[in-house]
């Protein structure tokens, strides 16, 4: 049977990896400078993880979410302590736009609204109402249309203003560091304001942390660069460090009621093993100041590149821009350099979302070849 052909393939077969690296079944050796879209936390194959899941699912891989589940809470508690987010209530699914759907989800049931307001070049993800939040009319279906969805350039704080008094929005959506899209952050007063108007609004302040938290941005969620407390945070991609995994941290004013949502993946035995082994090692390994040495490092060195216009984004959430389109440098990254990196809707802008025990070695093996690929 063939396979549905929705993505566009790089000719290259990892078969494992190991802490940065990956390896092809010509056993030809790859930086990661990508981590598989900013999934990798930890590194491939690190040895907690791989003795936390192999070890779980050799005693009980799953089981459903009608039962006692102790691992749920020992993650719970985890997360409350790294992060920092005190009192929320956690709720675990399996993807990014499952943790955003049920976000909305949530946002429309607290306030009995149901338009959001979402921003350009944002991206929440591909189920229904997460869909109908991403800028992007090309993987929006007609079933999709029919959400109430408006979208506002970021940094409009009058435009998000007026719509929020209309008294309709059950929701404001947003990424406080643009993944696909680019890299692009609002200013502080801009989320500071938002947060501010949700508040007087009764609309639902959501921080889709889903590709800028779990220490990626430098501090434990992006959101935490700034003085605002969201209603509901959404992560996925680095929580379990490729074990599919997502969640949404709900604050109490938001109550929960029996059936309110479900899931039968989410949350289960194998997943919340992973998640734990990514949290100990965030912890253990002190990730969060490698993302800040290394992250200072990466900015040195990079401002020092005639050709590179514009860095964007922070920690290891890292774009580099360019005055030409960088398709082609990417293959010659990827073909003659051994090195993965990232593309974005912003076709002028490299992706650098490595893992993040990534060292400063690997950020002067990086430049290296980018300067002479680009020379
Ligand atoms: C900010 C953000 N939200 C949501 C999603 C959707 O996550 P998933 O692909 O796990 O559904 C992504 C994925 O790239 C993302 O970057």
């Amino acid at each position: 049977m063939p396979l549905f052909n929705v993505y566009p393939l790089y000719d290259v077969t990892p078969v494992s990896g190991k802490g940065i690296h990956v390896y092809d079944d010509k056993g030809d050796e790859y930086l990661d400078l990508y981590g598989g879209h900013a999934v990798m936390s930890i590194g491939h194959a690190h040895p907690n993880y791989v003795q936390a899941v192999t070890k779980q699912v050799a005693t009980l891989g799953f089981y459903s979410n009608a039962i006692q589940n102790p691992l749920q809470k020992q993650l719970a508690d985890k997360l409350e302590t790294l992060s920092g987010c005190k009192d929320y209530e956690l709720f675990l699914c399996s993807s990014g736009a499952e943790a955003n759907e049920n976000a909305l989800k949530l946002a429309s049931f607290k306030t009995g609204k149901k338009r959001v307001i979402a921003f350009s070049n944002g991206f929440h993800g591909r189920t229904s109402a997460a869909v109908a939040a991403t800028d992007n009319k090309n993987i929006i279906a007609p079933i999709n249309a029919q959400q109430a969805v408006t979208i506002l350039p970021l940094n409009d704080v009058e435009g998000v203003k007026t719509e929020l008094e209309k008294g309709d929005v059950c929701a404001v959506i947003v990424e406080f560091i643009q993944g696909v899209g680019g890299l692009d952050q609002a200013t502080a007063d801009f989320f500071e304001q938002v947060d501010a108007l949700c508040k007087a609004n009764n609309t639902m302040f959501i921080a889709d942390e889903v590709q800028s938290g779990y220490a990626r941005s430098g501090k434990f969620f992006a959101f935490q660069h700034y003085n605002v407390t969201p209603d509901i945070i959404s992560i996925a991609k680095g929580m379990g460090n490729g074990f599919p995994i997502g969640g949404i941290l709900i604050h109490p004013s938001i109550e929960s009621k029996f059936g309110m949502l479900g899931t039968t993946f989410g949350g289960n035995h194998l997943a919340c093993a992973a998640g734990l082994a990514v949290l100990n090692t965030i912890e253990e390994e002190n990730l969060m100041a490698n993302v800040n040495q290394v992250s200072d490092y990466f900015f040195e060195v990079a401002k020092t590149i005639p050709q590179i216009k514009n860095i964007k984004g922070r920690g290891l959430m890292l774009g580099l821009e360019f005055d030409f389109e960088v398709g082609d440098l990417r293959k010659d990254l990827i073909y003659n350099y051994k090195m993965f990196t990232g593309g974005a809707m912003n076709k002028k802008l490299l992706r650098i979302l490595p893992p993040l025990n990534v060292e400063k070695k690997h950020i002067d093996l990086f430049f290296d070849a980018l300067k002479k690929a680009l020379n």
